[in-house]
C-alpha cells in the first residue's frame, strides 16, 4: 500500500517533474539532490513511434496513463505492414493469426485474452475483461464471444503479404526463433502520466507460424508485462517461452523494488535469465523496457539489435537498447 510519506514523495516529485523545474534548480540543485525527471513519459518496445505519439496525445493533455498505452498499442494492432501484432500479424502453421495481448493499470488491476482470432484490437478486449469482468483472462472462443458481445467486430485479420509469407515458410516448415526479425516484434508500451500514475500494455500475433493454440509470453501478467505504481513497470520483445519461464517482467519491477534503477534492474534479469538458459539465450532474444515512478527509464536486451522509442520532454525519440553480448 501507498505510505502517506511515499504518496507526498511522489506529488511534489510529479510537481516538480510536470512543472517547475527551474524552482527544483533554485532549491535543490546546490543540496545534491538528483534533478527528477519530467513527466509525463511513454516508452514502447522498438520504434514504435507512432505508437508512442498516440500515447504523448493522450498524456500531454494530462490524460491518464492507461488510456495512453491503450491508444498506443492500437496503432501497430491496426497496421497491416506490422508482421508481428494484430492486423497482418503472421498466422499460425495453420494459417490463423492468433492474438495475444495483456493491459495493467494504477492500481495494479489487469486483463488479458489470449489465443483470439478474428478481432483487431486484442488490447482493447483485454482491457474490457479489466473492467467489466470479475476475472484477469479470457481464452480462443470464450475471449471471441465476449469480444463480441462487447460489440467488437469479426473481420479477417490475414493479409495477402502474411498468406505469402506463410504459403513460403510451408515449403520448408522450419520452425526456429530467429533473433530481431526485421527489427520488430511484440509492441510492450508503458506510460507514466503527470498524476504520476503508471500503465503498461503489450499485444502481439505471437511467433511466426507457431504451433496452433501456442501462447507466450505477451498476455502473461508479469511475463509480457507488469506495472506497480509503487515502483515502475516492465514491458518485453523477444521470445516468449525464455521469458514465460522467467516471469522477466515481474523479475524486473521487483529488482526495481529492492533499489535497483530501470536501467540496472534490467540488467540483472538479463544476466539471470542467460545464466539459466545460456543454450536458448545463444539464438534468442529478449529485450526490456522500464520505466520507474520517478520518471527514469532504462532498457537491456541479450544481444544487439534490439532498439525502443522513448517520449519525453516533448522529444518523441528511438534509442539502440544496450546488450548483453556484444
Ligand atoms: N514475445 C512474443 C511471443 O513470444 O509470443
Amino acid at each position: 500500500m501507498t505510505t502517506r510519506r511515499k504518496f507526498l514523495g511522489q506529488s511534489l516529485l510529479g510537481a516538480f517533474a510536470a512543472s517547475d523545474t527551474s524552482f527544483w534548480s533554485k532549491t535543490f540543485q546546490g543540496a545534491g539532490f538528483a534533478k527528477p525527471k519530467t513527466l509525463p513519459l511513454v516508452i514502447a518496445t522498438w520504434d514504435n513511434r507512432k505508437a508512442t505519439q498516440a500515447a504523448w496525445d493522450v498524456l500531454s493533455a494530462d490524460g491518464r496513463a492507461l488510456d495512453a498505452v491503450e491508444a498506443g498499442a492500437r496503432i501497430p494492432e491496426a497496421d497491416p505492414l506490422d508482421t508481428s501484432v494484430g492486423y497482418g500479424g503472421f498466422p499460425d502453421r495453420d494459417g490463423h493469426v492468433t492474438l495475444d495481448a495483456c493491459i495493467m493499470d494504477e492500481f495494479g488491476m489487469a486483463g488479458s485474452v489470449c489465443f483470439l482470432e478474428n478481432i483487431m484490437h486484442p488490447i482493447s478486449v483485454a482491457r474490457k475483461v479489466m473492467e467489466k469482468t470479475p476475472h484477469v483472462m479470457l481464452v480462443g472462443e470464450g475471449a471471441l464471444q465476449f469480444a463480441k458481445e462487447e460489440g467488437f467486430k469479426e473481420e479477417n485479420l490475414l493479409t495477402d503479404v502474411a498468406k505469402d509469407a506463410w504459403e513460403k515458410w510451408k515449403l520448408k516448415s522450419e520452425y526456429k526463433p530467429v533473433i530481431n526479425i526485421e527489427r520488430h516484434d511484440t509492441i510492450g508500451i508503458l506510460a507514466l502520466d503527470t498524476k504520476n500514475r503508471i500503465a503498461g500494455a503489450c499485444t502481439t500475433s505471437g511467433m511466426a507460424f507457431k504451433m496452433r493454440g501456442r501462447v507466450g509470453d505477451s498476455p502473461i501478467i508479469g511475463a509480457g508485462m507488469y506495472a506497480d505504481n509503487e515502483v515502475g513497470a516492465a514491458a518485453c520483445s523477444g521470445l516468449g517461452e525464455i521469458l514465460l519461464r522467467t516471469l522477466g517482467c515481474f523479475l524486473v519491477v521487483e529488482e526495481m523494488r529492492r533499489g535497483a534503477s530501470p536501467q540496472k534492474a534490467a540488467e540483472l534479469t538479463i544476466e539471470r535469465i542467460v545464466k539459466k538458459y545460456p543454450t536458448q539465450c545463444k539464438d534468442a532474444q529478449v529485450g526490456f523496457v522500464v520505466i520507474d515512478v520517478k520518471g527514469r527509464h532504462g532498457a537491456y536486451s541479450i544481444h544487439p539489435g534490439f532498439n525502443y522509442a522513448l517520449y519525453q520532454d516533448g522529444k518523441n525519440q528511438v534509442f539502440e537498447s544496450k546488450s548483453l553480448f556484444k
